[in-house]
This record gives structure tokens, C-alpha cells and sequence, in this order.
């Protein structure tokens, strides 16, 4: 982390601990359930998501040419692929034969070509078509005409960043504006994936972002586990466009008074969380970095989730092996399993039920209110009918 980047905010958080008064919002504000069940309001945030890069890999996931990785999202299947010249692209993962899905195991290093299992049609890395057996049965083919579909892949900040309609891609330096710089400077590039698991959850796909953007259940929620290294009721925040940093302080966080920031290691007395529009929460441990990104499911009431956690070097011995097993257990098998993504699929259920006319945010759940705005923004945008 990068002292100056933060500095302005942890002052205004260690503030806000010394006066035990969480600056929020000025007021409530209301979110409509209809938001979260209603299918046309799913397909508009789709469409939010088809413009927008998603963070999809981790670098690392790809290291050498012919890796590969398949990717479902809404309902198409995306091949990741990096190519002889060391770049990754993306394809949808379709045979431009007759469709015939061309890999379908999540993972592995296809070589140097891409071969379909249905009449073996052969493209290179790089998404041409290279082969038809019997090419003599297509005269009319050329095989410049049948490259494999692509859609923008960009690779940044040790991610790889993928734009189902590349004729809306973003420059990725571009559409991280404001937090650009903190991206570059957190080098995830050089961190390794030490835990990354998919999983599907039934709940609407926004429910635990908003976990990840109040520290109002905190003292509750997670009172059997991180609760105790937490300030309660407290986070500071900041926008970036419509991305969001926020600030939660940990229970040693005056300590930072005394400290020389610059030399500091800052997680240990703050958890930053980069919320990157519209589906990534990056949350840095002490010693790791979750990387939390959802998707939205076939219904607004299913979503799939991804969580890797990244740590800056594979661990060398068997201490540091269980170190890191032991975040992961409590982190993502106690945390979020049990509990942040426990308690989504419990709010689905009620508002499902119909049991409940809105959701109501306190003044200090006003972060989960700027992350509602920029979607809204991102919605009227594109034109699309907001319920
Ligand atoms: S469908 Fe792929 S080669 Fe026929
Ligand atoms: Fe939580």
C-alpha cells in the first residue's frame, strides 16, 4: 500500500475513532427490493456488465503460452488463452463450424493450437483457423472469415480484464481513473494465488458487495469471527468514478499516530477495501489480499461467486503453508461462507417473501448508497429501464 495515496483518509478515520462518531451520510436512504427480484432490472445490469472490463484472472492463472482458462458468464462460455507472442486473448469458446464448444475443462495448456472434438477443425492460440480436414468439402470457406469470436482482453494490475462487447472497451488506465495509481502501486502482478474457488450462491448478486461496504454488521455478524480486530461502526471512504475505496480501522489503529507511515505496514492497523465497479471487492489482510468478485446468475436470486486469495509469495516452508491455511479457514470458510454470504442468501429469502417494502441503510451504511448511485449511473447510461 502506498502511505500518500491513503494518508488524507486514515487521518480523517483516526479522527473519527478519537471522536467515536462514524461521518456518514446525513441521512437514511432507502434501496428497492425490486432491484434485487426482478429479471428485467437483472437484464439491464447485465448489460451494465457486457460494457464494462471484469476482472476475470489473476494473471498468474495464464503464466505460459497455450494456458488456458474457460469462464462462464451469462450463460456464454469465454475462452482465455495466452498466445505464442505471450499475449492473452479471449474467445468465446465456439467452434465456428457448427458451434461445437470447444474446451470444456476449466483449465490446462491447450499447446499450440485449439483443436474442436466434433470434425477436429484446428484454430492457432491467437484465435485463427488454421486447419479444415478434407478441405477440399469447403470450397467456399476461406479461413480468414472464420476466426474464432473475440472480446477485448486487457492485462492489468496482475489481472486480466475481459470486455464482452469490444467495441465498448475501456482502456483500462481509463476506466480505473482515480484509482490507477493505488492499482499499479499494490504490484499484484507479483502476487501469487494461493486459495481460488467459484462457487454459486442464492442470492441476488449485489447482497454481499453490500456486506462489503458497511462496518454496521461487523460486531454482529462476525462476532464469532474477525469482529474482535475491528473498531466498531466506523469506515471512512472515498469515490473513485464509480469505483470505491473504503477504510475500516482495526483495533490498533491509533498506534499509526506514533508511526512513520512510509515504513509502516498499513494493513495491520487498517483494512482497505477497493470496491472496482461493478463487481470486485479487494480486501488487504494483514499478511493477504482477498480478491472477491460476483456474477449475476440466470435469475436475480442466483449469482456465482469467485474469491482468490493472493499472497505476495507461495509459502516456502510448512509454518507459512498454515499460515496462510489458516486464513483462508477463516476468511473464506468461516467469514464469507458461514457468514457475509450466509446471511445474503437469508435476505434473498425475505425478499423474495415479499416481506419487507425497501431497504433501509443507516447514516454509516452510506457507502453501500454511493456503490447504489454509480450503478444507477452506469443504468441511465446505457439507456436501460430502471425499475
Ligand atoms: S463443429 Fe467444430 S469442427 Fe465441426
Ligand atoms: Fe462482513
Amino acid at each position: 500500500m502506498k502511505a500518500a495515496f491513503y494518508r488524507t483518509q486514515i487521518e480523517a478515520l483516526i479522527e473519527q475513532v478519537k471522536q467515536n462518531n462514524c461521518v456518514g451520510s446525513k441521512q437514511n436512504f432507502t434501496i428497492p427490493v425490486q432491484h434485487h427480484i426482478d429479471p428485467e432490472r437483472l437484464a439491464a445490469e447485465k448489460k451494465v456488465f457486457a460494457r464494462t472490463p471484469l476482472m476475470i484472472a489473476h494473471s498468474s492463472e495464464l503464466s505460459k503460452p497455450g494456458d488456458y482458462l474457460v469462464r462462464e458468464i451469462d450463460g456464454r462460455s469465454w475462452l482465455l488463452v495466452r498466445g505464442e507472442d505471450g499475449r492473452a486473448r479471449a474467445f468465446l469458446n465456439y467452434c465456428q463450424h457448427r458451434g461445437t464448444l470447444l474446451l470444456d475443462s476449466e483449465s490446462g495448456n491447450c499447446g499450440k493450437k485449439i483443436s474442436c472434438p466434433y470434425h477436429a477443425w484446428t484454430y492457432s492460440t491467437a484465435g485463427d483457423l488454421k486447419a479444415i480436414p478434407h478441405r477440399e468439402l469447403f470450397p467456399d470457406v476461406e479461413l480468414d472469415n472464420k476466426a474464432l469470436k473475440q472480446g477485448g482482453l486487457q492485462e492489468a494490475y496482475g489481472f486480466l480484464w475481459l470486455s464482452q462487447l469490444p467495441s465498448a472497451q475501456l482502456p483500462i488506465e481509463k476506466f480505473m481513473g482515480g484509482l490507477h495509481e493505488e492499482m499499479q502501486a499494490m504490484q499484484l502482478q507479483n502476487y501469487s494465488v494461493f486459495f481460488n474457488k467459484t462457487r454459486t450462491l442464492n442470492a441476488n448478486w449485489k447482497l454481499p458487495l453490500y456486506a462489503f461496504l458497511e462496518p454496521y454488521h461487523i460486531g454482529v455478524l462476525h462476532k464469532n469471527s474477525i469482529a474482535d480486530f475491528f473498531i466498531k461502526n466506523i469506515a471512512s471512504s472515498e469515490r473513485f468514478g464509480p469505483h470505491i475505496r473504503s477504510y475500516v480501522p482495526r483495533k490498533n489503529v491509533l498506534e499509526l499516530e506514533s508511526l512513520d507511515w512510509e515504513k509502516a505496514k498499513l494493513s495491520e492497523f487498517v483494512t482497505p477495501t477497493n470496491l472496482v465497479f461493478p463487481n470486485v471487492c479487494m480486501i488487504s489482510h494483514p499478511t493477504s489480499i482477498s480478491v472477491i468478485a460476483m456474477f449475476p446468475g440466470d435469475s436475480p436470486d442466483t449469482c456465482s461467486w469467485q474469491h482468490w486469495l493472493l499472497v505476495p509469495e507461495m509459502p516456502g516452508n510448512e509454518k507459512q503453508r498454515q499460515h496462510y491455511e489458516k486464513s483462508v479457514a477463516l476468511l473464506d470458510g468461516i467469514t464469507y461462507m458461514k457468514e457475509d454470504f450466509w446471511v445474503s442468501e437469508q435476505i434473498q429469502k425475505g425478499l423474495n417473501a415479499g416481506a419487507l417494502d425497501e431497504l433501509t441503510l443507516g447514516i454509516n451504511e452510506f457507502m453501500i448508497q454511493a456503490y447504489c448511485e454509480n450503478l444507477d449511473n452506469a443504468l441511465d447510461s446505457l439507456g436501460a429501464q430502471v425499475h
